[in-house]
């Protein structure tokens, strides 16, 4: 280890130059440094780093099917009048697909910035926010008619808890829906919140259903589309 100058109580920790940077990073790599973010601050500055080959990478190069498969389902279970609400919208794949289909209503949250910017580039939402779904978010109750959640419920990103939040600013009659590795399901604690939640009588179950997620890389992965209807 070396010593920073002027700082002789500091030492540089020699870090692999491929780690430093989010560019040109082999696949495995890239999720690996993704999913070892130790927080939601280096997280966001992860994905500020990947935005600029976001899109390429995950939806030219993996084959990523999540997004226009839940906008689908989404057009298939409210109007295109409908005020949406896409938690975790990254780049806006989701937003552009809804967009095609007619909807107009779309608000984009994410705690990065940087993917924000690129959600901003494709013209398909109405509003934008960094905000947190750890946190408590920035909308009165029953704000929305439809909260859409792709890729965002998983390992080191959204927790379970931002269910809570989902489901408040979700008018009663409105649909959540969001999108889970299978894998995640079992290790995040959301089974017991989705059962809260429905004992509770906040929502019920409307529709859960695997599809592989990836068609060109990783092509065993499957995500499930849960699908809850607000009481
Ligand atoms: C895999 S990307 C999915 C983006 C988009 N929904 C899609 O399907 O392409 C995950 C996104 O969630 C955002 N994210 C992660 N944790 C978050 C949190 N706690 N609150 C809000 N956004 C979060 C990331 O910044 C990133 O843009």
């Amino acid at each position: 280890m070396k010593e920073i100058p002027g700082h002789p109580e500091r030492t540089l920790i020699r870090v692999p130059i491929i780690l430093q940077k989010g560019k040109n990073m082999s696949d495995k790599d890239r999720l690996a440094w993704i999913y070892s973010s130790r927080d939601s601050e280096e997280l966001a500055e992860r994905y500020d780093e990947w935005s600029e080959t976001y899109d390429q990478e995950l939806e030219g190069d993996y084959g990523w099917q999540i997004p226009r498969l839940m906008a689908e389902r989404l057009s298939g279970t409210v109007p295109t009048t409908a005020r949406i609400l896409d938690a975790g919208a990254g780049t806006g794949l989701v937003g552009q697909y809804l967009a095609s289909m007619g909807y107009g209503n779309l608000t984009a949250i994410d705690i990065s910035p940087e993917m924000l910017g690129k959600a901003k580039e494709k013209g398909v939402y109405e509003e934008f926010h960094l905000m947190d779904l750890a946190r408590t978010l920035g909308f009165t109750d029953d704000t929305f008619d439809a909260v859409v959640c792709a890729g965002v419920l998983t390992f080191s990103h959204a927790p379970a808890r931002s269910l809570y939040e989902m489901v408040r600013v979700t008018r009663p009659g409105g649909y959540i829906l969001f999108s889970l590795r299978t894998d995640a399901w079992e290790t995040m604690g959301l089974e017991d919140i989705t059962q809260e939640l429905e004992s509770h009588g906040k929502w019920k179950l409307v529709d859960r259903k695997g599809h592989q997620s990836f068609t060109e890389k990783e092509r065993d992965v499957i995500h499930d589309i849960w699908v809850y209807e607000l009481l």
